[in-house]
Formats: structure tokens, C-alpha cells, sequence
């Protein structure tokens, strides 16, 4: 027995700069990945993927390729485990793609339709790859348009308040103008890969997810297990972005491991991730704004629509952007879907507001052009003291401090408004900027928190550090709350044996943890107050943050920000430059200024790839991917990222029981629009569709003004 002198009373953690706990592991290799983990027995699975898009399977030829060397078995509709989607989980009823080899419909091109498992990784792929299937083909339908026919209004996708075309009518400047951003994909470094095996009576899953609570509790959902017979784990993964939860990959692991009654591992292939592990839909966007001369809003309506497959609704909720950006005296925003013969699409990095803030504050520059009001005074003469929807105040409310803030750094205030007056020999230059917003929630987490004999501390939380830099956050917010310092502390993730909590999702993860974590150590603290001796295993304390989480009171609670980009533009041969952004937010207290930072460089930087480079394109005849492959795809490379500064400033809530409000999403926000408005500020030229690629500059024009 040892006794621990446990209070030093040492803080400071939070706050200061800590490079990543696991920062050694991964640049040593010593830190492993879903699928590079060894296990005994190991079979490996290969997808074959439906090369229609839309029809019935005639036939799977099983024989030829169980002859093949190290063919185990091949699963597909007609002998494949049956699953069961007729449940309400975590995020509502699932998506029954979720649901492979079930029955012979193919619901979009690269639908699973058979899994081959085999000794090696290479003798699956051989046997997927000579697997011969047939199909009964039917016509499908792939194009995505504005307002195109079987477009509807799902419920509860609307929001009004006032009477939109009166105040429209009342309005001296008024802008109408259609936005549309194309297919977008998360191309996450480390692919999805999944093993999963039986010990003991219990499936076993070892994963790369957002959340192990999640895929735990969506597979014991569909194969009608008992909760505590899951177990789901994900140490280490190479970056989520909202397309790592349970995907088809993880259902086809379980269905081969329980078959074959050894651990089976299934790897997605970057094509592959193309049709199974989600996208961020297209969308198309009509932006009406009606304002006094002054600039103020009277009107703002936003209407947005986007597409999902066949048998799963999702809506990017671009609408909602707005809804608590500006005051006017009617707000209309509505989200409208279509269904098309594609794979239902999912969260992506600031789902509804990265494609929203794009057509939004668009729109807010073409009205500060047309008013001849600088955009930033244009934006703060509609600042709303309450919720413009809601009514609800502001947790905090620090818009106009970023925008001042980042004004002042960028060197705003010297700004020509008139466009295509600049040039650097081939260049014409412009600046551009945009407001930036993204909620903030909590939801309800367990953590347990352990004084080790030792004198360490074991922190045990089902969280999941996807890049971010949550394991060393929730480090430092333990040492804190302990008054310890941080290398007196061991944090341990990502298995869903250590009971409920958030995933890493919605920006939400940090602020969920910390609170339950601060909790724990704070019940852990009253515990060794008491005195006595540590016993071998420990003295741990636990908690459950749902009755606070549930308690909290009703406000707007959201992270702000100012983005703001410099574009130069060489309209003679189409290519756009962007030569620095800044970005300053007001994103509550920062845990690790170092991974803060990294996280809203991280969302800048997609910002920048989404205005000028991301674009899946479908081949309307075969309803599939032209170039689905990261060559096909193009993502900002290193020469593409001009000097990124992100930063933020003071943004207090004393009445918030954490303080911390995320940061995973909001540095994406508003980014597409402060360079698409900068392109225009360069040239004179709106550019209304993403990406700005080269053609459509070249088509579009624009020079240098005579003005100049
Ligand atoms: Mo995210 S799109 O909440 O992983």
C-alpha cells in the first residue's frame, strides 16, 4: 500500500500548448491502426461491389471462386447472415443499406454484393476481382438539379417567421441568387478497416470509428445482440470527419467472423470509400435578401436542396446556417431533398453549414456591393441581440470582436471596395470575407477517473481522438481538475467497455468529455480528501453527466468566427491563388492552443479545397464515380495552402458548466465564401458554383477595370 500525496496544487494545463500524449507512438509506428493490428487466425474480406446502378442481382457465381487458392467463403444475398433494421437508433431509424446481402435490389453503383474472404488479404482481393455476377439492369437516375422533379419538403425542415415577400417588396436593394456546390468526399488519411471476431461469448470489434459506443450499439441493434455482449474499440484513428461510424464494412466483418468462426479483417480500398463510406451531397441554393438602403435586413430567405438515395433520407441542412446569423424582419429558410440511384449521404465536416455559409455569405457580399456598404458594417447592422428564430439569448455572442479583431491583423481597413482595380503583373488581387458559425451542444457522458497506487492517475472515457487531439485535451483537463501535473496521467479511450459517451461528432466531443471527466476527478478529489491509503487497484470514482447535461438552461449557443482570404486571379489562363487567409473565432475557452489551432488551420485549409478544388463527378450513364480516386478527386495540395493564420479571441461564458465550445467544424465555415468573394473583389466576377475551377473563370471573364 502506498499513500499519495495527490493535490500539488498545480493548474495551468489548460490553456498552454501540449504537443499530442500519443505524438510518439504515431511518429514511431508504434501506435497501430484498425487494420494493421495482428490477431491469430486472422481471414481476410474483400467487397465486391455492384457495377450497375440500379436493378436486381440474376446471379452470384460462387463456384469458380471457391476454387480459387485461399478462398474461405463467399457471402452474399443468398447466404449471408440475416440482419434486422427495424429498429430506432442513435441517430433514428438506420439507413438499411446498412443491411448487405439481405435481398437481390442494387440501390446505386458500388453497392455490396458479395464479400469473398480468404486466408490473404491478396488471395480475397484475386477471388472479388474474378467474381462474375449477373444483373437484371434498370434505367436509373443520377442528375442532381435545382428544383428537379421528385424534389420534396421533408418535415420539419422549415423555418418562418414574418411574411418574406412583403418585406421583400419593402425592400430598396434586394439580391435573388442561386448557389450550387458539387459532391464532396471526407478522404480521411487512414481508410475504413474493421476486425471482428467472438471470445468468450462476446463480439469483438476492432475498428476505426468516431465512436465506439455507436458502432457498438448499431451492431448489437442489427444482429439482435445483447448490448453488453459488444465490445467495440478504436485506439488510434487517422481522421473521421463524419464518415466514420458504422458503415457497411463492419456489418460484412461480423457476418464472415460469425460463419467462419475465426477473426475476419475488412480494409476499404480508397475507390471502394467512393460508394460505402458517405459523401456530403450536392447541393443547390437560392439566396433572397431584402434590405433598407442603410443595408439593414428586412428579408432573408434561404432554400436549399440537396439529394440522398432511394431508401434513406438525409438532409444537409444548409438552410440553417442563417437562422441564427442575422436579424430581419422575416426569415425563411427551408431544406428540400430529392431522391436519386445513389448511396445515401452523410455528415461531412460542418454538415449543412460549409455548403450553407457558402451560398449565405455569398449572398451577404453581393448585398454590401450592391447597398455600397463594406461587408463587415453591412453584417454587424444585422446583428441579432436574441436568436433571430428562437428568441433565446446568446450564451455568448463575440461576431463582431472576431470580425474587429481580424480586420485589424489583415489590414481590412485599407481595402478598395472597387473590384478588378488591382494587379501584380498577371495577377489581378482581391480580399474577401465571411462570418462564420456552428452550434455548440453537450450530450451525456460516463468517465471514470482512478488513483493508482503509484501515485498516477488513469482516466477511462469512451471517447474517440480522430486526429483532433482529444486525448491529450481531456489529459489537461484532468490534470487541472486534479491539480496535477499532466504526466502524472494516463488516458485511456476508445473502448466501449468503458460505458456511454458522446462520439467524436458534432464538434461536440470535447465539451461532452471534459465535463464528465472534471466530474470524475472532482468526486475522485472528495474521495482521497478523506485520507488513508491507496489499495493496489486504486481508488476510482466515476460519473454520469446526463441529469447536468439534461439541466442545462436553454440558450443560443454557438461558435463564431471572421474568415478572411486574399485571391489572386490570372483570368488569362483561369488559375486562382489564394496567397494568406486569417480566420479569428470566438470559440469559448481553448483546452491546447497547439491542437486548437491545428484543428481550425485543418477546417480552413478544406475551406480553400472546397472553393477551388473538390469535386466528385457521377457519370450520368453508368450512375458512377469518374475518378474515384484521389488522382480523379482533387484535394488542395501543399502548393495549393498559402501561410494559414487562425486564431481567436476572448470569449467567456461564466454561466456554462465547461466553457469549452469545439472547434472540429467551424474552421471550414465561411471560408468558400471569403475566397469566392475575393475572387470577385479580384476580378468583378461572381462566381456562384464551387469549385472555381480554371474553365470557369476562363468562361466567366473579368480584367482589369478601366478604372484602375
Ligand atoms: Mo462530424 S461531420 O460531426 O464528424
Amino acid at each position: 500500500m502506498t499513500t499519495t500525496t495527490v493535490t500539488t496544487g498545480v493548474t495551468g494545463a489548460v490553456g498552454a500548448a501540449h504537443t499530442r500524449v500519443e505524438g510518439l507512438a504515431k511518429v514511431t509506428g508504434a501506435a497501430r491502426y484498425a487494420g494493421e493490428i495482428p490477431f491469430a487466425e486472422l481471414a481476410h474480406g474483400w467487397l465486391a461491389l455492384s457495377t450497375i446502378a440500379r436493378g436486381r442481382i440474376r446471379s452470384v457465381e460462387v463456384d469458380p471462386v471457391l476454387a480459387m487458392p485461399g478462398v474461405l467463403a463467399v457471402l452474399h444475398h443468398g447466404n449471408a447472415p440475416r440482419v434486422d433494421t427495424d429498429y430506432v437508433g442513435l441517430l433514428g431509424r438506420p439507413d438499411p443499406t446498412l443491411a448487405v446481402f439481405q435481398q437481390d435490389r442494387v440501390p446505386y453503383a458500388g453497392w455490396p454484393v458479395a464479400l469473398i474472404v480468404a486466408e490473404t488479404s491478396e488471395q480475397a482481393r484475386e477471388a472479388a476481382e474474378a467474381l462474375v455476377v449477373t444483373y437484371d439492369q434498370e434505367p436509373h437516375d443520377v442528375a442532381f438539379s435545382a428544383g428537379r422533379p421528385g424534389t420534396y419538403t421533408p418535415e420539419n425542415s422549415a423555418a418562418e417567421k414574418g411574411d418574406i415577400e412583403a418585406e421583400l417588396a419593402a425592400s430598396a436593394v434586394v439580391v435573388d441568387a442561386e448557389y450550387t456546390t458539387p459532391e464532396e468526399h471526407h478522404g480521411m488519411l487512414e481508410p475504413h478497416a474493421a476486425t471482428a471476431r467472438w471470445e468468450g461469448g462476446r463480439l469483438d470489434v476492432v475498428d476505426s470509428n468516431q465512436g465506439t459506443m455507436w458502432v457498438a450499439a448499431e451492431l448489437a441493434n442489427l444482429f439482435s445482440l445483447d448490448p453488453a455482449s459488444v465490445r467495440v474499440r478504436s485506439e488510434h484513428v487517422g481522421g473521421g470527419f463524419g464518415s466514420k461510424g458504422l458503415r457497411v464494412h463492419q456489418v460484412c466483418a461480423v457476418m464472415a467472423a460469425t460463419v467462419l468462426h475465426r477473426p475476419v479483417r475488412v480494409v476499404l480500398t480508397r475507390r471502394q470509400m467512393f460508394s460505402l463510406t458517405g459523401y456530403r451531397s450536392p447541393t443547390a441554393q437560392r439566396i433572397r435578401l431584402g434590405a433598407d438602403a442603410d443595408g439593414r435586413l428586412r428579408a432573408f430567405d434561404h432554400q436549399a436542396q440537396n439529394l440522398t438515395s432511394t431508401v434513406h433520407e438525409f438532409i444537409e441542412a444548409s438552410a440553417n446556417v442563417g437562422r441564427v446569423m442575422y436579424d430581419a424582419n422575416a426569415h425563411h429558410s427551408v431544406n428540400r431533398v430529392v431522391p436519386l440511384d445513389v448511396p445515401t449521404p452523410t455528415f461531412m465536416r460542418a454538415p449543412g453549414e460549409a455548403p450553407g455559409s457558402f451560398a449565405m455569405e455569398c449572398a451577404l457580399d453581393e448585398l454590401a456591393e450592391k447597398c455600397g456598404i463594406d461587408p463587415i458594417a453591412l453584417r454587424a447592422r444585422s446583428e441579432p441581440d436574441v436568436g433571430p428564430l428562437s428568441g433565446l439569448p446568446f450564451s455568448s455572442r463575440n461576431l463582431l470582436a472576431c470580425f474587429e479583431e481580424g480586420a485589424r491583423r489583415f489590414g481590412w481597413a485599407d481595402r478598395d471596395p472597387r473590384p478588378g482595380v488591382r494587379r501584380d503583373g498577371r495577377w489581378l488581387v482581391g480580399t474577401g470575407t465571411a462570418a462564420a458559425a456552428f452550434p455548440v451542444g453537450s450530450m451525456p457522458s460516463t468517465a471514470a477517473v482512478t488513483a493508482e497506487a503509484d501515485g498516477t492517475f488513469t482516466v477511462r472515457i469512451n471517447a474517440a481522438d480522430i486526429g483532433t487531439g482529444a486525448r491529450t485535451a481531456l489529459t489537461l483537463i484532468a490534470a487541472d481538475a486534479l491539480e496535477v501535473e499532466p504526466r502524472r496521467i494516463r488516458t485511456r479511450i476508445a473502448d466501449s467497455d468503458f460505458g456511454p459517451a458522446m462520439i467524436a461528432g458534432g464538434s461536440m466531443g470535447t465539451r461532452s468529455w471534459a465535463w464528465a471527466v472534471t466530474a470524475a476527478a472532482g468526486t475522485l478529489r472528495e474521495q482521497l480528501a478523506l485520507g488513508g491509503d491507496i489499495p493496489p487497484d486504486g481508488i476510482t470514482a466515476r460519473s454520469d453527466t446526463a441529469e447536468a447535461v439534461g439541466a442545462l438552461p436553454k440558450k443560443e449557443r454557438h461558435s463564431f468566427g471572421a474568415q478572411f482570404a486574399e485571391a489572386a486571379v490570372d483570368v488569362t489562363t483561369g488559375e486562382v491563388r489564394v496567397r494568406r487567409m486569417l480566420g479569428i473565432f470566438a470559440a469559448g475557452r481553448i483546452v491546447n492552443p497547439l491542437t486548437a489551432r491545428s484543428q481550425l488551420i485543418g477546417g480552413m485549409t478544406w475551406g480553400l479545397s472546397m472553393a477551388l478544388h473538390e469535386e466528385a463527378v457521377r457519370d450520368q450513364a453508368s450512375g458512377a464515380h469518374v475518378g474515384a480516386d484521389l488522382a480523379g478527386y482533387h484535394f488542395a495540395a501543399h502548393a495549393d495552402i498559402p501561410p494559414i493564420e487562425a486564431d481567436w479571441v476572448d470569449d467567456p461564458d461564466d454561466e456554462d458548466p465547461v466553457g469549452i465550445k469545439g472547434v472540429g467544424e467551424i474552421g471550414i465555415v465561411g471560408v468558400a465564401a471569403a475566397i469566392a468573394n475575393a475572387v470577385w473583389h479580384a476580378t468583378g466576377v461572381r462566381h456562384r458554383d464551387l469549385p472555381i475551377r480554371p474553365d470557369r473563370v476562363l468562361l466567366a471573364g473579368g480584367g482589369y477595370s478601366a478604372a484602375g
